[in-house]
């Protein structure tokens, strides 16, 4: 147990914290103005409301997709399998050109991409954008969504692993 304000490391402590709160890993996409596919790996994704339908992704803001992503209007959600943590890594990875390349998607009725092979997916407009600290919480209406038997991928304590035990 631990005052968050009293060991100057506050960051640092509520990381490791949430590191023990297992998640689920999607890759969020969408189009940027050219029309270029573009998207990031995002584990704070979560369903909000089914009446209406939201679910929501918090973005950190000083990522290169945060303006682009609100800009867009919309956005796809591809819930990993357990076989992508490669897919994940490099969704993540820095410089973001050709996360693309050599990986196999389709698009859905809107044009966002989708990672072929996920677990789930959902296609989403943007409904709310709502600043939270260092990050921005993005309220997404699924317009379309589809799922697999395929286990997803899990991210836990840093690791990413597989629901499978
Ligand atoms: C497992 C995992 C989960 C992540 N979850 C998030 C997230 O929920 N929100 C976020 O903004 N970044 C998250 N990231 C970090 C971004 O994927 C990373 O900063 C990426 O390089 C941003 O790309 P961009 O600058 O092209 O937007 C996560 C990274 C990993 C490996």
């Amino acid at each position: 147990m631990g005052r968050l304000d009293a060991d100057g490391q506050a960051g640092a402590t509520l990381r490791s914290v949430m590191a023990c709160f297992p998640t689920g890993v999607t890759v969020v996409t969408t189009r940027d103005a050219q029309g270029a596919p573009m998207g990031l790996t995002v584990n704070a994704f979560t369903s909000v409301s089914l009446e209406p339908p939201l679910v929501l992704i918090c973005i950190g803001r000083s990522t290169g997709s945060h303006d682009r992503l609100i800009a867009s209007g919309g956005f796809a959600v591809s819930v990993l399998s357990e076989g992508q943590a490669d897919i994940a890594r490099r969704f993540a990875r820095q410089p973001s050109d050709g996360r693309f390349e050599g990986v196999a998607w389709w698009q859905t009725p809107s044009g966002n991409p989708v990672i072929e092979g996920v677990t789930a997916w959902l296609d989403c407009s943007i409904e709310e954008v709502m600043e939270a600290g260092d990050h921005t919480i993005i309220l997404g209406c699924p317009q379309s969504c589809g799922s697999s038997d395929t286990p997803a991928l899990l991210f836990h304590r840093g690791a990413l692993t597989s629901v499978r035990p």
